[in-house]
């Protein structure tokens, strides 16, 4: 058995070996004394030709397969007549898994992303949808291959968790249902919804980030990265937010603010560099058919510096700018998506850090600066997204920790185990978050969030 990418990147040595290929049907064309199927099994974009004789015993079912159906195909790899594939394959016996009758929905014609999402179980069978799915598997693979070639351990921070890693309140909570209660856990008679929390002693949530857990395990193994879903109960109406999204959080010991933009800037060129050494056929199709211009996009992205510049001077360029924006710009407030994409997309015109946010704007673990007005954080926008990485220097000095977590409102006793790893051993240390799906948007130039993770999740939906 072989995939049908395997045969298209053959060597001529290929031709007139039997192969078997099993996969979905796209197309049937009937001409009479041949009938020609396109079998697609997800390996590639195209599919492959499969030619059956009309004198062969499998004609008359190969010409009765409608869309959608399941096959096997064994036959002999012939050079293909035809343009746009090098080979294709000569049947010699046919065997169905499973018919589609005329019900099912991928009937072959263009259908639109928001018809594909109703059918989110099926949408990886479609050119877009598949190609998207090739590119974020291969986005995984090379965000653990950068780092791991680097000497970063991969953590598995937990899911559920007491702290809110980032204080903004924008958490899941855990309850159980009554039949998962187990009989020799006592519970409070306010009833079955707290058998979560006493459980586990505490109200208890699904995480909206791992760095925490990857602070306490850079500072014991200096270099780490999480990978894994984070879940917020944010508002995620818009095509740049969901409820439940991957992000890849690294965290280096003994680094800085400098360090960390540094590491992000690698990456995120190392991946698309990775893709478009792997997935060139698919980059070429959203090139073409997602956003106009990708290519040139990604190869700008990947081969030039990124641009770097401080909060401060970035309101200078926004207030200075001729653009009318919704909302005003002023030292203090926190910069808006329209604002954000002005300075990537119109005035620097490529993925730029903006550094240094003022200290009352930004989370409480992020380190204060000398000015004591603003922090050591960092965010990579990014043309078409936005904001692609949220990060910072973190704060090692307990008694000034402390007073930020107390500034914020927070009790120092949810994050002693924090602050613990600035008693004993405190090293300098910074690190970031890099949201996945919004880097496979950027990759593969595609409009909504919800189209580049497998079943999205977000207000009024968790189906599928
Ligand atoms: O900027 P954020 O909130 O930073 C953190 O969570 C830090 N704890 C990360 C760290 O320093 N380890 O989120 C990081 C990134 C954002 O830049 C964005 O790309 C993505 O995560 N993100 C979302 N992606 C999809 N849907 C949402 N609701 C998202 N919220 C954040
Ligand atoms: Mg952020």
């Amino acid at each position: 058995r072989i995939k049908v990418r395997s045969i298209q990147e053959a060597e001529e040595s290929i031709v007139g070996t039997e192969v078997k290929v099993n996969g979905w049907l796209r197309t049937v064309r009937d001409q009479k004394q041949f009938a020609f199927l396109n079998i697609n099994d997800g390996s590639s974009l195209s599919g492959v030709q499969i030619v059956v004789d009309g004198s062969s015993g499998s004609y008359d079912t190969a010409k009765s397969l409608t869309t959608g159906s399941s096959v096997s195909v064994v036959g002999t790899v012939v050079k293909s007549p035809g343009k746009g594939q090098k080979y294709e394959i000569q049947a010699k016996s046919l065997h169905v898994f499973g018919t589609a009758d005329q019900s099912y929905p991928l009937q072959k014609k263009r259908h639109s992303f928001e018809f594909l999402r109703g059918i989110a179980h099926l949408r990886a069978r479609t050119n877009a949808i598949g190609a998207v799915a090739r590119v974020r598997s291969s986005l995984a693979y090379s965000t653990h291959k950068f780092f791991c070639d680097r000497g970063f351990a991969y953590l598995n921070s937990p899911i559920l968790t007491a702290s809110d890693a980032e204080g903004a309140g924008e958490l899941f909570q855990v309850t159980t249902l009554p039949v998962a209660k187990p009989k020799d856990i006592k519970t409070t008679d306010a009833g079955e919804a707290d058998f979560a929390e006493d459980f586990f002693e505490k109200p208890t949530f699904l995480t909206v980030s791992g760095q925490l857990s990857a602070e306490s395990y850079a500072t014991a193994l200096s270099d780490v990265y999480t990978f894994g879903p984070t879940f917020r109960a944010e508002n995620s109406n818009t095509s740049r937010h969901l409820a439940e999204f991957w992000m890849v959080e690294p965290e280096m010991a003994f680094a800085d603010l400098q360090d960390d933009m540094a590491n992000a800037e690698a990456y995120v060129k190392y991946c698309i560099n990775y893709v478009m050494e792997n997935h060139m056929e698919d980059v070429e199709f959203f090139s073409k058919f997602v956003e106009k211009g990708l290519m040139e996009k990604l190869e700008t992205v990947r081969s030039q510096p990124f641009a770097y510049v401080s909060y401060t001077e970035a309101v200078q360029i926004l207030q200075e700018s001729k653009e009318k924006f919704v909302f005003p710009v002023e030292w203090g407030t926190d910069l808006q998506s329209e604002h954000e994409r002005y300075l990537a997309e119109k005035h620097f015109q490529r993925p730029v850090f903006v550094f240094n946010y003022p200290v009352g704007i930004k989370a409480f673990y992020m380190r204060l600066n000398d000015d004591q007005k603003t922090v050591a954080a960092m965010d990579l926008l990014v043309p078409g997204i936005g904001e692609l990485v949220g990060g910072s220097q973190r704060e090692e000095r307990l008694d000034v920790l402390e007073k930020r977590i107390a500034d914020a409102g927070l009790e120092k006793e949810d994050y002693w185990w924090y602050l613990e790893l600035r008693k004993f051993g405190t090293v300098p240390h910074a690190g970031y978050g890099l949201g996945f799906e919004r880097l496979v948007q950027f990759v593969t130039g595609m409009d909504n969030i919800r189209d580049v993770i497998p079943f999205p999740r977000h207000p009024g939906n968790a189906e599928f």
